[in-house]
């Protein structure tokens, strides 16, 4: 079911976002070589409870961790690990879910550890740049697949490639609500958004083929070549004359 939000719904997820913004600023501020997953999980678990929210990825169809954390070759649903300790030219992944008050954003950066190569530098920066350039597309009465299709004619012009499996999706209410909505497709196609809908935008494109592997903690999606992979996300509403990130400040 595709819900439609009201004003004041809208202004919970908001904050909610804003909390996940914040989120998003604190781990960034820890980020260095020597530290663990499980460390930069612990501390967005403590900080989301301590600014009067929940983690709502913990316990979302039995995931472990508060929320996803993704290295390098990882490009989504990551999990925070005691072992796994960050070093200098890695790229790290963090998708926050937050909900406050019942209502729930979703947000994802990825950031560098140090220094990184310029293959990274590459696909950091137009991964980025995809969902700034897509979201043009959305507002009420047009269809999805044109920002769908933005996203994949951005990263395949800067020589990117788009899994399938894996895109965007409806929230606020819940985790994961309809539509789902994928990061390549065609122009003209797809549901017509509305007013009022809350979406998840979010591109997780890759240097290498567009082929994907799931880990066997059953919870990681890799790229199957090991190339590595950027996922930029917002939470949106969608209205009569373009849109309003919630997950921005
Ligand atoms: N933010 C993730 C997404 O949109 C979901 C996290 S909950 C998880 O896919 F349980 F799926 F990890
Ligand atoms: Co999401």
């Amino acid at each position: 079911m595709i819900n439609i939000y009201s004003d004041i719904e809208i202004n919970k997820i908001k904050k909610a976002g804003h909390v996940n913004k914040l989120c998003h600023d604190y781990l960034a501020s820890l980020i260095k070589p020597g530290i663990s997953t499980k460390y930069l999980d612990d501390e967005a678990g403590k900080f989301i409870e301590s600014h009067g929210g929940i983690p709502a990825s913990k316990g979302y169809e039995g995931y472990p961790c508060n929320i996803c954390i993704s290295l390098n070759e990882e490009i989504v649903h990551g999990i925070g690990k005691d072992d796994v300790i960050l070093k200098e030219g890695d790229i790290i992944t963090f998708d926050i879910m937050t909900k406050l008050d019942g209502y729930i954003a979703d947000s994802a950066t990825t950031w560098p550890v140090g220094k990184v190569n310029k293959e990274k530098e590459h696909l950091m920066y137009h991964t980025k740049r995809a969902l700034e350039v897509a979201l043009k597309e959305i507002k009420a009465r047009a269809p999805i697949g044109n920002y769908s299709a933005r996203v994949q004619q951005y990263a395949e012009k800067h020589g990117l490639s788009v899994p399938h499996e894996i895109g965007g999706h409806g929230v606020g209410k819940d985790v994961h609500e309809d539509p789902f909505i994928p990061n390549y497709g065609k122009y003209g196609e797809g549901m017509i958004l509305k007013s009022g809908m809350v979406i998840a935008l979010e591109p997780m494109l890759v240097t290498g083929n567009r082929h994907v592997d799931i880990l066997d903690d059953d919870w990681t999606i890799v790229t199957k070549d090991g190339s590595p992979s950027a996922h930029f996300e917002h939470t949106v509403v969608v209205r009569d004359d373009g849109y309003e990130i919630l997950t921005g400040e």
